[in-house]
């Protein structure tokens, strides 16, 4: 076992922005927990946290109702470190004066370093950063004891501290790409200030990750474990074998709406490259003979759920002595679950394939679900698992019945794999694969005129659908060039009979979603 995690707590005070503080900090090889500012002290205490940071947050320090500290979290000793909202409550509680801005500060913004110490350690005298604001309220005056390290146009108390406490803060965010030299601020917090050592790595997790699952899972228990061919349940599968070797059963559904030759790969990948115990059930007709005649979105996805549920029981019910299920939840839906919902706070729509019905009885092993996407795939990485099954795009859980507009047939689906699979090889080929966060075909039930040879054709159409994200949550069209677009289109009308016109999807998220349906 590694030696004992040094945790770094950060208390969420509802910014939008409080799970990039945690990845920046992860990043720094530093393990972190978010936790809603609602979290009581006693608690906080017995976390022993070895640093703090306080997030930003859309509230006013002197607004009724709003969010607050435990004046006695500033007596622990340890390093607290204030970020935009963070800062003005460190002011309000420790006797300083925070007030509404003249005018609401948003965007770029330079800051001087006035004092090399704390959190700007590591830079010089003078230095000039540039920073990324986003306030209404602003610091009037500092609390006892703090002072000015840094200076803003519009802010003289744009970063301050108080050296004998080792409490920082700063009116922007370090945590933004918009703040180029964050991450040094971030490190020197870490490192300088609170004294934390980087060791937080991918090896010291999955070590630590299979010693929790052994002494979980009593030796005559087993555990059973959906694959999908992505990349966390696949993940969890091999962290969990390397745990528990042949006591954990694989199941794998293929319900017909998987990509072109996907479950033949997800097979091949796991039996014979990762040695696994896997029941592969092919639930094809099944799917299809209940998706037959549906073409609304919302009822292709209940119909998708209970499906998979009720086959994945049939088969689980056949693995003896099976008391655990393996899930590939990552640390971002269990933030979702207690983060705390300022009024401007982001909705997010959830995506499960229905869950797995509790009637099951079977208790849960989550390994990954302190990690975020990237860490995962680092953990793949130590694993030994294979890069393109660990770095491929998202797949939604319902598959290619998202992307099948109208009715789903498997002549349709196998005209939309065709195509799918053209438009992921240009991408690969041109290089832009591991650029893009998502790219693939979309086919829609509206039919138009052509002409092939010198033929008529009236046929279905095909939309390319690529774009950039950070986490599916908000999202960009991918500017793919034309001649890459071109190969694609040409290579789908000339190869895949069913179709007779491609377009192009630009159409970014918010007001779109990623998928069609
Ligand atoms: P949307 O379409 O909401 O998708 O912009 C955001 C991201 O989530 C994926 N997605 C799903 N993933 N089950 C999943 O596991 C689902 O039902 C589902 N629907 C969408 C989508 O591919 C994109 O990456």
């Amino acid at each position: 076992m590694p030696a004992a995690r040094e945790l770094v707590l950060v208390i969420d005070f509802g910014a939008q922005y409080t799970q990039l503080i945690a990845r920046r900090i992860r990043e720094q090889r530093v393990y972190c927990e978010i936790h809603p500012c609602t979290l009581p002290f006693e608690e906080v205490r017995l976390m022993r946290p070895r640093a703090i940071v306080l997030s930003g947050g859309p509230a006013s320090v002197y607004a009724e109702n709003a969010p607050t500290v435990d004046p006695r979290l500033f007596e622990l000793g340890v390093p607290i470190l204030g970020i935009c909202y963070g800062l003005q409550l460190i002011a309000h509680v420790l006797g300083g004066r925070v007030e509404r801005a003249s005018a609401h500060e948003y965007g770029h913004a330079r800051v001087v370093v006035e004092r090399p110490e704390g959190i700007f350690h590591r830079f010089a005298k003078r230095e000039a950063l540039d920073v990324w604001m986003s306030h209404g309220d602003r610091i009037a005056a500092l609390p006892p004891g703090f002072q000015t390290i840094g200076v803003s146009g519009n802010t003289p108390f744009c970063a301050a501290g108080h050296a004998g406490k080792n409490i920082y803060g700063v009116q922007f965010h370090p945590e933004v790409a918009h703040t180029p030299r964050g991450a040094e601020m971030i490190a020197a917090f870490l490192f300088d200030v609170a004294g934390l050592s980087p060791t937080w790595t991918a090896g010291a997790f999955t070590e630590e990750a299979v010693g929790a699952i052994r002494s979980r899972v009593s030796p005559e228990e087993h555990a059973i474990c959906g694959l999908s061919g992505g990349v966390d349940s696949a993940v969890a599968a091999v962290l969990c074998h390397r745990a528990l070797g042949d006591r954990l059963t694989c199941i794998f559904v293929d319900n017909g709406l998987l990509r072109l030759g996907e479950a033949e790969q997800v097979v091949g990948t796991f039996r014979k490259n990762l040695h696994l115990n896997l029941i592969a059930v092919d639930a094809r007709q099944r799917f299809l003979a209940a998706l037959a005649g549906v073409t609304d979105p919302e009822q292709k996805r209940r119909i998708i759920g209970r499906v998979f549920i009720e086959v994945f029981e049939d088969e689980a019910h056949k693995v003896r002595g099976a008391k655990w299920l393996v899930q590939g939840t990552l640390y971002p839906d269990v933030i979702e679950s207690v983060s705390f919902k300022g009024p401007s706070a982001v909705i997010k729509s959830h995506h499960n394939v229905g869950g797995l019905p509790e009637k099951m009885n079977l208790k849960l092993i989550e390994p990954l679900r302190e990690l975020f996407k990237d860490e995962v795939r680092a953990a793949g990485e130590q694993l030994g698992m294979p890069r393109d099954m660990l770095w491929r795009h998202p797949f939604p859980g319902p598959g290619l019945a998202v992307r099948c507009l109208g009715e789903v047939t498997e002549k349709r689906l196998d005209v939309l794999r065709q195509a799918d699979s053209i438009v992921v090889d240009e991408i690969r080929t041109a290089g832009l694969y591991d650029a893009i966060w998502q790219a693939f075909a979309v086919l829609l039930p509206v039919k138009s005129v052509g002409v092939m040879g010198d033929e008529r054709t009236y046929e279905e159409t095909c939309a390319v659908r690529a774009v950039h994200s950070v986490d599916g949550m908000t999202a960009d069209w991918a500017k793919i060039p034309y001649e890459v677009l071109s190969r694609i289109s040409n290579r789908i009308i000339n190869e895949v009979r069913g179709i007779n016109r491609v377009v192009l999807d630009i159409t970014s998220k918010p007001p779109g979603t990623i998928e069609w349906e």
